[in-house]
């Protein structure tokens, strides 16, 4: 208990350090938006208009956060060769205002552009088409490369889609963009108010069809092998919350960092305790990124990175 007396004792004695470069802020971009849109549970999460984003991103990098993850949300939709010009204007935007002072991740995944709101292209069979998936996928991440996105995070847990995607922004010319694999991203019932923010509900079904049955440690251990075999750079896991028990096992198999995502039902259940007097917001957010990183992972995604400054996380 001697370590434990004082905050100078237990601060020297820490063994997870901490900073602010070590998370990462979503941003959900939204076309045809008048106002920016609250959602449900997410203290300070909005879907936002292209110069919403812009607002928010200007404030979010007063406010010390240098990484994003931007999730596009187009109004149209269809079942394949998808409307491009969107995501595009929206990209271009931030970074040809902001450039080098942000690092902008994309979320590559097709289920905020299929009417039927599934990460997938099916054939007329109702079956997922692979051969069809993947090319899309594919497309979408060196179109995103293109516009000016830093790095590609496919979400969508096809088979082979790393590889494709390697592929593809190699011979775009984008042989530097990283890519940040979801690469163990469980079937969970925590991407509640996510599915709000990018209007990405399955209308038909579930995703058990392709994302990871939560019962299953080997699959989603091979799950993020395979996607460093592929030629992910670095890897995640999701939720992050549910998965802290997997994640030095895939470092130690693959090599590579392993990041968390605190997803949308994690960070809504500590604001929705707050609100009921049941807990302390700020602190109970930082629980669980300390535990984050004590369990290993060496980023996190949260919805909270914009108030890590405020509550005195160093740079
Ligand atoms: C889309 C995607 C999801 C999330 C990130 N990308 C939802 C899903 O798979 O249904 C979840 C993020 C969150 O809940 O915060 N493929
Ligand atoms: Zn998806």
């Amino acid at each position: 208990m001697r370590l434990r007396a004082s905050k100078h004792l237990r601060d020297l004695s820490n063994d997870t350090d901490f900073s602010r470069a070590k998370l990462i802020q979503p941003l959900f971009v939204g076309e045809g938006l008048k106002d920016d849109l609250e959602i449900p549970a997410l203290r300070g999460t909005f879907r936002q208009s292209i110069d919403g984003v812009l607002k928010q991103v200007e404030k979010d990098l007063e406010a010390g956060v240098s990484q994003f993850l931007l999730f596009e949300v187009p109004s149209k939709k269809s079942e394949r060769d998808f409307d491009l010009a969107f995501s595009e204007k929206a990209i271009h935007a931030i970074k040809s205002r902001f450039g080098q002072d942000l690092f902008l991740w994309l979320d590559t995944c097709l289920c905020s552009l299929t009417s039927h709101g599934h990460c997938c292209v099916f054939n007329e069979l109702g079956q997922i088409d692979l051969d069809e998936t993947l090319p899309e996928i594919s497309r979408l991440a060196a179109h995103y490369a293109a516009a000016g996105a830093d790095g590609i995070a496919p979400s969508d847990m096809m088979d082979g889609r790393v590889a494709a995607i390697r592929e593809s922004l190699d011979d775009g010319g984008f042989d530097q963009t990283p890519i940040m694999s979801y690469s163990t991203k469980f079937a969970s019932n925590l991407y509640g108010p996510f599915r709000v923010a990018a209007d990405s509900s399955p209308k038909h079904g579930d995703r058990k069809g392709y994302q990871i049955d939560v019962r299953n440690r080997l699959d989603a251990i091979e799950s993020s092998i395979r996607c460093s075999n592929e030629g992910a750079d670095l890897l995640m896991v999701k939720p992050g919350m549910t998965s802290i028990d997997l994640i030095r096992e895939i470092e130690e198999k693959t090599g590579k960092r392993v990041g968390a995502y605190q997803v949308s039902g994690e960070f809504a259940s500590l604001v929705l305790l707050s609100e009921k007097g049941l807990t302390k917001f700020e602190d109970a957010v930082q629980e669980s990124w300390h535990v984050f990183r004590r369990a290993g992972a060496a980023f996190i995604i949260t919805y909270g990175a914009r108030f890590a400054k405020a509550w005195g996380y160093p740079s």
